[in-house]
């Protein structure tokens, strides 16, 4: 698999380790504290002005709205365009920048867009996903570097051409799953599952969830209201699907693919492994007007280099109970509980595993409070404690959560660093999402063949 932080595995001095992650925007946790962060030679503000080029967004929702303020961050990208087919929303965004002094031009049409601007260097696509396609394939032609959210496609078939379209081109396709980039998660991967630690020893069991409490429908403003001719032209049947796309089958992938998408990559990721079979049940049980089941259970079966692995996944948006959205890698010696949220993340030994000792004193796992003794301990089984001896990653990020893989991004694009997360390597991790949907609607086991997984 993609890999460039294999670096960090590696054994790193300490010294040299802090170097890289102070250039990520990290700090270290001992046990006492933070570590300072060192100077970096990449300070942002540090480049030079021409290394500062010229971006344009394409689709300016929610998401598109987020990235927009993580790139605000980023001082050596200038935005010059915005795009979106809805008035709305270009507005809105376009008087948010004003605010800050930055006019850019405005398009209701890539194609448009693309025609008319003649500076840019890349574009970032956050439009609904049935479009990412289209719009990312035709910024490719165009000559330009493109950042797309995740899922890729609605369909394998859209997936499969963007992963043509990015080697035709020669461009650099980046896909949104920004965990990727983000340090905790690297570190996680590659110093405390894998790499000399191993601190969980042999992984043989994951566990995953996307929890989300019931909802209602998003709406809009009367006055916002587009015109039926103009939602066609755009591949919507009214507003209500244009605001709730993710439900609708021809649009989106629902909740197996925009939520569970992030964490089934985590799992091929983690393991370095794709699955080998699927099993999955869910259904539209809840909402009366989604085409798309609302919750859903997964379990697939890994052969990984140390062993089989079973991961369970759910997503559920009806209810948070469970706490939430993690991954948890259980192995024998211990288990980490991953999650973007850092207050959910939690590292665990087994009190009958392998030591940690030497991992505390070398910084790759660190206390997080002195474990509670159990009131009885005669009574308690060595072998089910492991929840009440707790540690920590020794990772915190001072960063928003996309902002380290849109600097991968433009920093790929100055030829200074590889992507984390290129089409072909989202690509494989994809087909896992596109196979547990699969056997959601078919009803049957789906077994996922090697040559599935090549692109
Ligand atoms: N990485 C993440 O954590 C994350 C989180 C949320 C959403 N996303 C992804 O971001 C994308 C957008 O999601 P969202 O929540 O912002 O949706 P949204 O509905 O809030 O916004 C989509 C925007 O795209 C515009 N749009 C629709 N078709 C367009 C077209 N052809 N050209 C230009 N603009 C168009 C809409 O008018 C709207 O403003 C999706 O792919 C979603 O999966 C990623």
């Amino acid at each position: 698999m993609n890999d460039p932080f294999d670096h960090l595995a590696a054994g790193l001095d300490r010294r040299r380790f802090l170097q890289l992650v102070s250039a990520a925007g990290l700090g270290l946790l001992s046990s006492g504290g933070l570590w300072g962060a060192e100077p970096s030679a990449q300070t942002p503000g540090s480049r030079t002005p021409s290394e500062t080029f010229d971006i344009a967004i394409v689709g300016l929702g929610a998401q598109g709205r987020i990235l927009l303020e993580a790139i605000q961050k980023i001082p050596t990208v200038r935005v010059v365009a915005i795009c979106d087919i809805w008035e709305y929303s270009s507005t809105y965004v376009q008087r948010l920048l004003k605010k800050s002094d930055i006019l850019v031009n405005v398009y209701e049409d890539h194609r448009t867009m693309l025609e008319k601007e003649k500076t840019l260097t890349a574009v970032i696509v956050a439009t609904p996903d049935f479009w990412h396609a289209p719009v990312t394939n035709d910024c490719l032609s165009a000559g330009l570097h493109v950042y797309c959210e995740k899922m890729m496609s609605n369909t394998l078939e859209g997936a499969r051409s963007m992963v043509a379209a990015m080697r035709k081109s020669g461009k650099l396709l980046q896909i949104g799953h920004q965990r990727r980039s983000n340090p905790r998660y690297i570190v996680a991967r590659n110093r405390i599952v894998r790499g000399d630690a191993k601190a969980l020893g042999r992984i043989t069991a994951i566990n995953g969830q996307w929890n989300r409490a019931a909802g209602t429908d998003f709406g809009w403003p009367a006055k916002a209201t587009m015109k039926p001719d103009h939602l066609a032209k755009y591949g919507f049947k009214d507003m209500h699907q244009f605001r709730n796309w993710r439900w609708f089958k021809d649009l989106g992938g629902g909740p197996l693919s925009d939520l569970g998408a992030h964490q089934i990559d985590i799992y091929n990721w983690f393991l370095d492994a794709y699955p080998t079979r699927v099993m999955a049940s869910g259904g539209a049980d809840y909402y009366q007007n989604h085409e798309w089941f609302d919750n859903a259970m997964v379990i697939y079966e890994y052969q990984t280099a140390d062993g089989p692995v079973r991961a369970f996944y759910q997503v559920q948006t009806t209810t948070s109970a469970g706490g939430g959205y993690f991954e948890q890698f259980m192995g024998i010696d211990g288990s980490l509980k991953m999650s973007e949220n850092p207050k959910i993340t939690a590292l665990y030994h087994e009190a009958a595993g392998k030591s940690w000792d030497d991992l505390l004193r070398s910084n790759v796992v660190v206390a997080n409070k002195a474990a509670p003794a159990p009131a009885d301990t005669a009574k308690v089984d060595a072998r089910e404690t492991a929840a009440l001896a707790s540690y920590q990653i020794p990772v915190v990020m001072s960063k928003a959560i996309h902002q380290p893989h849109l600097e991968n991004f433009f920093d790929s694009i100055r030829g200074r660093t590889k992507l984390t997360c290129p089409a072909d390597e989202a690509l494989r991790s994809e087909i896992a999402v596109f196979k547990a949907i699969e056997a959601v609607e078919t009803k049957n086991p789906v077994i996922c063949k090697p040559e599935d997984f090549i692109v």
